[in-house]
């Protein structure tokens, strides 16, 4: 049988989770979400999969004793559903290497900013901070280098002079939820491969960019 649906990490409110429940609910998904996990117990977006109807997990990283046994007991957790596409969406986790070559070309994730610029963490502020004219969200396939994978869709837009990052944030939001479920939805519909060289849409290698939104 061949894989099925998605699974979608969180570790907090799963505003983006929302964005693909909404977009699953519509027909814009053509595959359901099977399940959502968290590792932390408290995640506003556990509630908001339960509400969908959607098995919603909590496995708790402080209960395991390394990186390497929670990652072990997080893969193993996320076969039993057996997904097509892994969609991290705010899991605030450094993956494991061989976590990542499991889940290998069908794990995607969602970053507020323009890739390769500002991985990592506080990226608004980052952007301000360097003086930045523009900013916005970018969808990657994951790959063990944190923030690394080639780019599927990078939405941007202009700074004004008055944002601070707390609006930047909202303002970016947005744009990720426009262009997660489109990520989802093109590789649901087996538009989208990666390769050694980067991403391939329609079987076209995309520039470094991704598709831009
Ligand atoms: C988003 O900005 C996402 O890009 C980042 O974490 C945030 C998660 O927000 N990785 P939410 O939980 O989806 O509302």
């Amino acid at each position: 049988m061949t894989r099925q649906g998605i699974v979608v990490l969180i570790s907090g409110g799963g505003t983006n989770l929302q964005a693909l429940i909404d977009a699953a609910s519509v027909g814009q998904l053509v595959q359901p979400i099977k399940a959502v996990i968290s590792n932390n117990l408290d995640a506003g977006g556990l509630d908001r999969a339960r509400k969908a109807g959607i098995p919603a997990v909590a496995l708790d990283h402080r209960v395991f004793s390394s990186r390497h046994s929670y990652d072990t007991a997080l893969a193993e957790l996320i076969d039993r559903f057996d997904p097509k596409l892994v969609a991290l969406a705010g899991f605030m986790r450094i993956l494991s290497e061989q976590f990542v070559s499991h889940f290998q070309g069908r794990m995607i994730n969602i970053h507020p900013a323009l890739l390769p610029e500002f991985k990592g963490l506080n990226t608004h502020q980052r952007a301000l901070d360097a003086g930045r004219k523009t900013h916005g969200a970018t969808v990657h396939f994951v790959t063990p280098d944190l923030d690394d994978g080639p780019n599927i869709i990078q939405a941007s837009l202009n700074i004004n002079e008055t944002d601070t990052a707390e609006v930047l944030a909202s303002r970016v939001l947005r744009l990720e939820h426009q262009i997660y479920p489109e990520a989802v939805a093109l590789f649901l519909d087996d538009r989208l491969q990666m390769i050694e060289q980067g991403c391939l849409l329609d079987g076209k290698l995309l520039p470094p960019t991704g598709i831009l939104r």
